[in-house]
């Protein structure tokens, strides 16, 4: 009997000491988590193993020792529950929702924040998530006029989260991270660059590219993959080409080209982190930088060849021809433009290969180049509208007093852009998948903000639109558009993203 006890004593303390750690399980078992962070990921799993042997070990060796853990765990545990009660319960009003540490509502439901939103009303906790994993809260606020009404009444408190290693590496540091100071100025420079008739000389050589990228993918497709190609590779390869040429004058396939890719790949800003040698990673942006500045200067000694944003900035301001801070912005919307274009194009290919009455609908009007963009830019906004416009984070660097509530220093903010996309107030039937609702109605800002509210809004909205109503009219005009795998949904580490088995077949028309 003795023996029976001592061994149910030995099993409640060891199962209790090992549940101890659930956060970490539930992370080490997150999909994008392992995928990637992959050295965090495997650290992560090396100590959890490390620490279930020393506890097994634990329990058949000294148990004695495995009391008095188990007891100091229990006091630890009680202790944290206290302060996230605590701290999630403060306020003149509770904020609604539930607090989770690392909660898996958000990487599971496609739809998580808008169904908190049902049922906490527009203002609700949850806990926080990857990119920006806390023991704190996030408020959520779905609904863009509260979006832009904190964003204005606390422009001064909010911190623009999470923090980009990249952006610390240049002088006055990436646009969206920039001081009040700085930033009208490059922001000024930035969106006066992009402008209509920019765009228009652009499209020359985004046309060529899209109708080289489909042509691979339709060819791949045609020589013995039997059920289509995953078409997010070879739109990587279409929009750095795109990025280079339209952001640095770099022309796809010429010898500056192939050596540009080295240099890029080396800077390697996705794995950049807080606690990269700050000196290698700037030696490596340093040696970029020269190279775009060295060929710029040449393109502009063969009479400018190529119209890039850089040589348009630098014929607006000669000065500011090789400004470091310049040059690290744009190397920066190279990145993220590509994973963000790359991101909107899945989607919209997923949702013409679901609904391909709009595909159709599109190759009907290809003998009208006006009709077919307008088309094309009705598909573009109704996916943004869905699905590549997720959200805004910030953080609150003081207490901040919001309508009813009051939002603590250090809780994460997510203003929830797509869920506020779902208002059936504003969009008859907001499920459902129609690019002729933006036929009759101009949507307002607060209404329709796919680029973001308020001082750090997208400066890359028109090119965004320039690219992708291309790409979509190459589409059209040559082939027909088959989904031939697909899955649900899936979180990556920064979006949700259509299903990473996702693939296509592309045939020519007739
Ligand atoms: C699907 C495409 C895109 C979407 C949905 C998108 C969305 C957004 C959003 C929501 C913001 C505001 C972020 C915030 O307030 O925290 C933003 C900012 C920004 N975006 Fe985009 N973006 C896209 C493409 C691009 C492209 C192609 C570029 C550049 C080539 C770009 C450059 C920027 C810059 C520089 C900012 C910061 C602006 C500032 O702080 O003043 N974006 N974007």
């Amino acid at each position: 009997m003795d023996i029976a006890a001592n061994i149910l004593e030995r099993l409640i303390e060891a199962g209790f000491l090992l549940a101890l750690p659930w956060p970490a399980w539930r992370l080490a078992m997150f999909r994008p988590f392992r995928y990637q962070g992959s050295k965090k990921a495997i650290a992560l799993a090396g100590l959890l193993a490390a620490y279930s042997l020393l506890v097994v070990a634990m329990a058949i060796f000294t148990p004695a020792l495995l009391r008095m853990l188990a007891i100091l765990a229990l006091f630890i545990a009680i202790g944290l529950i206290g302060w996230m009660w605590h701290g999630s319960s403060r306020g003149r009003r509770a904020l609604p929702g539930k607090f989770e540490i690392l909660p898996w509502g958000p990487y599971l439901d496609h739809r998580f924040y808008q169904r908190q939103a049902e049922r906490y009303g527009p203002i609700f906790k949850t806990g926080s998530t990857l990119p920006c994993p806390s023991l704190r809260p996030t408020v959520c606020i779905v609904g863009h006029k509260a979006g832009l009404d904190l964003l204005r009444q606390h422009d001064d408190a909010l911190q623009l989260w999470p923090p980009a290693p990249f952006s610390l590496l240049f002088p006055k540091g990436f646009l969206r991270y920039m001081n009040q100071d700085d930033h009208p100025v490059y922001n000024h420079l930035f969106r006066s660059a992009f402008s209509p008739n920019f765009l228009s000389g652009c499209s020359t050589a985004i046309d060529a590219e899209a109708t080289n990228a489909l042509s691979r993918m339709a060819a791949d497709a045609k020589s013995g993959q039997a059920d289509g190609v995953k078409p997010r590779p070879y739109l990587d390869q279409m929009l750095f080409a795109i990025f280079a040429r339209v952001l640095f004058g770099i022309q796809p396939g010429s010898d500056a080209f192939t050596r540009l890719l080295p240099l890029y790949q080396q800077v390697n800003i996705p794995r950049l982190t807080l606690r990269s040698s700050r000196k290698r990673a700037q030696e490596n942006l340093g040696r970029l930088t020269d190279f775009l500045v060295q060929e710029a200067q040449r393109d502009q000694a063969d009479c400018g060849h190529s119209v890039s944003l850089l040589s348009e900035i630098a014929r607006v301001n000669p000065t500011k021809f090789d400004d470091p801070t310049i040059l690290g912005n744009l190397i920066f919307m190279l990145e993220s433009g590509c994973n963000d274009v790359g991101g909107l194009l899945m989607w919209i290919l997923k949702h013409l290969g679901d609904h391909p009455e709009w595909m159709e609908r599109l190759q009907d009007q290809t003998p009208c180049p006006q009709n077919l963009r307008s088309l094309a830019d009705r598909i573009v906004s109704e996916t943004l509208r869905l699905e590549q416009s997720e959200y805004l984070h910030r953080k609150a660097i003081r207490d901040l007093d919001f309508g009813d509530y009051v939002i603590p220093k250090g809780w994460l903010i997510r203003i929830c852009i797509r869920d506020g996309h779902q208002d059936s107030q504003v969009f008859k039937d907001p499920a459902k998948f129609d690019p002729d609702r933006f036929i009759d109605r101009k949507f307002s800002h607060i209404e329709y903000a796919p680029f973001g509210l308020f001082r750090h809004m997208c400066v890359g909205d028109r090119l965004t639109h320039e690219i992708t109503c291309t790409f979509l009219a190459a589409l059209a005009k040559s082939y027909a558009l088959e989904a031939t795998k697909d899955g649900p949904p899936e979180h990556t580490r920064f979006h949700w993203a259509p299903n990473p088995e996702f693939r296509l077949r592309l045939t020519t028309k007739d």
